[in-house]
This record gives C-alpha cells, structure tokens and sequence, in this order.
C-alpha cells in the first residue's frame, strides 16, 4: 500500500459511475470528452473544498447579509496535451479564473519530460494553482510540472487528475511534499509502457479521437 499522506482519493457515486464509462474500452470520443468535463467539473468541486474565504456584506432584495469570497485568485494549469480535456468542466464552477499552460514532451533517449511551451499569468505567486492531467503515470511530467510553476513564483500548487498509481503518487510527493494530489481513483500498477493498469487508456488519444 503506498503512502497516502498528502493524497485525497475522491469517493463520490457519481464520480464512480462516469469513471466507468471513461474506463470502457467501447466509449466513443463524443461520450468520453462529455464524461471527462462532468468529471472535471466534479473534481474542482472536491479540491477546492478547503480554500480560504473572507467574509463579504451583499445586499439580498430583503436584507444585508453576510456572504463569502475567496481569499486569493485560482489559476487552472493544464499539463498539454491531455490536460486539456480537464479545463472546459472547471471552467463551467471557475469562469473568470485565468489558465496557464505546460507543454511537455518526453525525451525518448532520457525518458524524461522537456519543456516546449510555459505561459501562467503574472499573479502565479498569489494564487492557488489548480494544476491537472487526467493521468498521473510515471509522475514524471507532473513533478516537472511544478518545479516550473515554482520556479516561475508559484507558492500554492495542488494537483488534481482522475486516475492515478502508487508510483507516480511516490514520485510526485516524494519530489514535492507541499503539493496536494486529488484523484478520483488510484489504480493498481504501470505496465512496462508506463500506461495505467487498470486505468483507461491513452487519455488524450481518446479525448482528441486520434486513436
Ligand atoms: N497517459 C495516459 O494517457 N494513460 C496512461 O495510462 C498513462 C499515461
């Protein structure tokens, strides 16, 4: 059993039934993208649970009351390309945060990731960065993925992806102990190709329908 610490795996009913239909092998692209934005959607929900908000006055048409607004901004960070499919359903709860963007690509030789594209907005250090990859395999991209956003001023990194494994959980946490991981389940191996088993594919191959 790995170390769960730092780890929150999202046990919802919902969140179970439409990860079953992203893990079956015969959902068409049109059903997958559709499922990975509710899951998106879902996700934020549960991984924002804790954020700090300050009290605000609003005036109701009856009365003035007491409301709430979040201490500091959210910025969605997609890891390209598979990231991608997450950032429409966060944006339906997250409409007027900004999104930053990590292209990565794996050094054949190294089997490492490269960077070939960063851009995050310039309020990185105050806000809370939401940063997503339906996948979380080897943990390669994603712990490269947070030395660049703290690298560029980022304080407060959380990473959200919808499968994950023991492996790739020890490697982002063992990297980046301050960085929280929400997953909506963590499945049992990698296989010798780094694919998720039982996990549910090619992420961005069947969002994007390049299978
Ligand atoms: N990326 C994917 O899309 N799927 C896996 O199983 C592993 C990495």
């Amino acid at each position: 059993m790995p170390n769960l610490s730092g780890v929150t795996v999202i046990d919802h009913p919902l969140i179970r039934v439409k990860m079953t239909e992203l893990r079956d092998a015969q959902t068409t692209s049109a059903v997958f993208r559709a499922r990975l934005n509710e899951l998106a959607t879902l996700m934020v929900f549960e991984a924002t649970r804790d954020l700090a908000t300050r009290a605000v006055r609003v005036q109701t048409p009856l009365a003035e009351t007491e409301g709430a607004a979040l201490v500091r901004p959210i910025i969605v960070a997609p890891i390209l390309r598979a990231g991608l499919g997450l950032v429409e359903g966060m944006l339906d709860l997250l409409p007027d945060v900004s999104v930053a963007h990590i292209g990565l690509v794996r050094n054949e030789e190294t089997r490492r990731p490269e960077s070939y594209y960063f851009k995050a907005p310039a309020h990185l250090a105050e806000a809370d960065v939401l940063l997503v990859d339906p996948m979380l395999a080897t943990g390669w991209s994603a712990t490269a993925a947070v030395a660049q956003l703290k690298e560029a001023g980022a304080t407060s990194i959380r990473f959200v992806c919808l499968v994950s494994c023991p492996a790739g959980v020890a490697q982002v946490r063992d990297a980046h102990p301050d960085v929280q991981i929400f997953t909506a389940a963590l499945d049992r191996e990698l296989n010798d190709r780094a694919y998720i088993v039982p996990g549910l594919g090619d992420a961005g191959d069947r969002y994007f329908g390049t299978t």
